[in-house]
């Protein structure tokens, strides 16, 4: 068979080239000539339903709900983030970086399938007729690993007897024309790849993991999902930046991104989903990596909590929420005199721009100067934290550390800083309070005035509520110097609340 001609496509203009260089003559544009299959004979594709049937304008009270019959995965956390399990002919891209636990996640997963599937196929069988495979079998396609390092890993997690060490099939392999040949004649409850950056389509030349070959590896394994109604799973790779490498276009091809991080040396592991057609985005999932495995966290609010022996100076507990799970974390700043030259910031887990902000307003609101100091903060526990309500807690942290004097042991924190000094609420106040009671919190300062003038109460159970309107006065209320225990100290607690707005 002659082999289709690719050119050389460049992703700004949409001019091609036979060759690749390095500028897009057309526009200017650098390296943005990408590989890519000319089709001049469209390949004989499933037939189109839409095409004999006749597809039909439909009223929108008329349409059908969707039928997302889901495979779940028998992992609590990973079922949540994915919105109940895989939906069939979907596809889903689970990044993360290396080392960080993806092909412990995805095998664990097979294992959940294929457990579940047996579970479930006797009844339906008979029910629905379906025809529903006596014994499920999961593809794991690696391109990434020799069968012999899987069996090593399947062993340690304790999946190599039994219903898993029996359905899941193992395939050491990274054209992608094969796998899907492999997949067609076995019809597998779930294919997973290990990693998209691996795979590669004859027809191109370029090298695994180029642009165009994960793209259009991407294409075919997703044109065989939709076909044959298969759920699959893609691993891929984040690059340092913590974009997924490969085209952006990857992200808009699959239904759901997933996405693993954590800290590579320590155990916890937060799920998140970025994108999900079937499903909420943004809830999260929490898993410790241990000896055999990924394990579900029993009480994720509190996994990233670090204990202290006394509260240190430049620590703050920010009250965060993923989706609607409150999660409490420990931000840390440490502000040091900085030296000749441009005062270094740096941040991990926090968005740079957002602290250089804080900094600013500090500086001009609050009377908390860091201009000559060099600033560093950070998420405990190797947790990203991208929302507003972070604000507060950071600049309580960094004036903290500025001051050398901590804030009051069980205080948490939550709100948005504004360019003004103000505070402002943030969504599902109330429930990150609830969650900080339970942890045993006693004292929470936050934005007075909530969202669409809620109320915000004095008090929730034990936990005091210190409700401000600015920065200022919420650095009044968190740095507030603490009356010995005994009888004054609630008077204490009242002169902080008291304190001018
Ligand atoms: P892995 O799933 O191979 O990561 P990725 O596919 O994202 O590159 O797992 C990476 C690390 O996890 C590896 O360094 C060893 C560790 N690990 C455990 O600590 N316990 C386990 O049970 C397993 C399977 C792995
Ligand atoms: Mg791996």
């Amino acid at each position: 068979m002659a082999r289709p001609a690719s050119r050389f496509v460049c992703q700004s203009c949409g001019e091609s080239f036979l060759r690749w260089e390095g500028q897009c003559r057309a526009c200017g544009a650098w390296n943005s000539l990408v590989e890519t299959l000319v089709r001049q004979d469209p390949r004989p594709r499933a037939p189109r339903p839409s095409a004999a049937g006749g597809s039909r304008p439909v009223p929108l009270h008329d349409l059908a709900e969707a039928d997302l019959r889901r495979v779940p995965v028998g992992i609590g956390e990973l079922d949540r983030v994915l919105g109940g399990g895989l939906v069939p002919g979907s596809i889903v891209l689970l990044g993360g970086e290396p080392g960080i636990g993806k092909s412990t996640l995805v095998l664990a997963a097979a294992a959940g399938v294929a457990a579940g599937r047996i579970a479930a196929g006797a009844g339906a069988a008979r029910v629905a007729g379906a025809p529903v495979a006596e014994v499920p079998r999961i593809l794991y396609a690696s391109g990434e690993e020799s069968a012999g390092q899987l069996r090593l890993r399947a062993r340690r997690m304790g999946l190599t007897e039994g219903t898993a060490g029996d359905a899941i099939r193992v395939l050491a392999e990274t054209d992608v024309e094969r796998i899907l040949d492999h997949a067609r004649a076995m019809r597998p409850a779930l294919l997973i790849v290990d990693s998209i950056q691996t795979m590669t389509v004859d027809d191109l030349s370029g090298p695994a993991g180029s642009v165009g070959q994960v793209r259009e590896a991407a294409l075919r394994l997703l044109e065989y999902a939709k076909a044959d109604g298969v759920p699959v799973v893609l691993v891929g790779h984040v690059t340092k930046d913590g974009t997924l490498a490969g085209p952006k276009t990857l992200e808009h091809l699959v239904d759901a991104v997933l996405t693993l991080e954590g800290e590579r040396g320590g155990t916890l592991r937060l799920l998140r989903a970025t994108k999900n057609r079937f499903g909420s985005t943004e809830e999260v999932g929490v898993f410790a990596m241990g000896e055999a495995g990924l394990r579900e966290v029993a009480d994720p609010a509190r996994a990233f909590l670090v204990d202290h022996p006394a509260a240190a100076p430049g620590s703050a507990v920010a009250a965060t929420l993923e989706g609607t799970r409150p999660i409490l974390v420990e931000v840390q700043a440490l502000v040091a005199p900085a030296g000749l030259g441009l005062p270094r910031r740096t941040v991990n887990g926090l968005d740079a721009n957002r602290l250089a902000l804080l900094i600013a307003v500090l500086g001009r609101r609050a009377g908390v100067g860091l201009g000559t100091y060099d600033v560093y903060a950070s998420v405990a526990g190797g947790m990203t934290v991208q929302e507003p309500a972070v604000d507060l807690p950071l600049a309580l942290a960094l004036a903290s550390s500025l001051r050398d004097r901590p804030l009051r042991e069980g205080t948490v924190a939550a709100g948005e800083v504004g360019l003004l000094g103000e505070l402002r609420a943030v969504a599902g106040l109330e429930r990150r309070l609830r969650e900080a009671e339970r942890l045993g919190f006693e004292r929470a300062i936050v934005p007075a005035g909530g969202r669409a003038g809620e109320r915000i109460p004095d008090r929730i159970g034990r936990l005091h509520v210190v409700a401000c309107a600015t920065l200022a006065d919420a650095l009044a209320a968190g740095l507030a110097v603490v009356p010995p225990a005994g009888p004054d100290r609630e008077r204490g607690a009242h002169a902080v609340a008291d304190l001018p707005r």
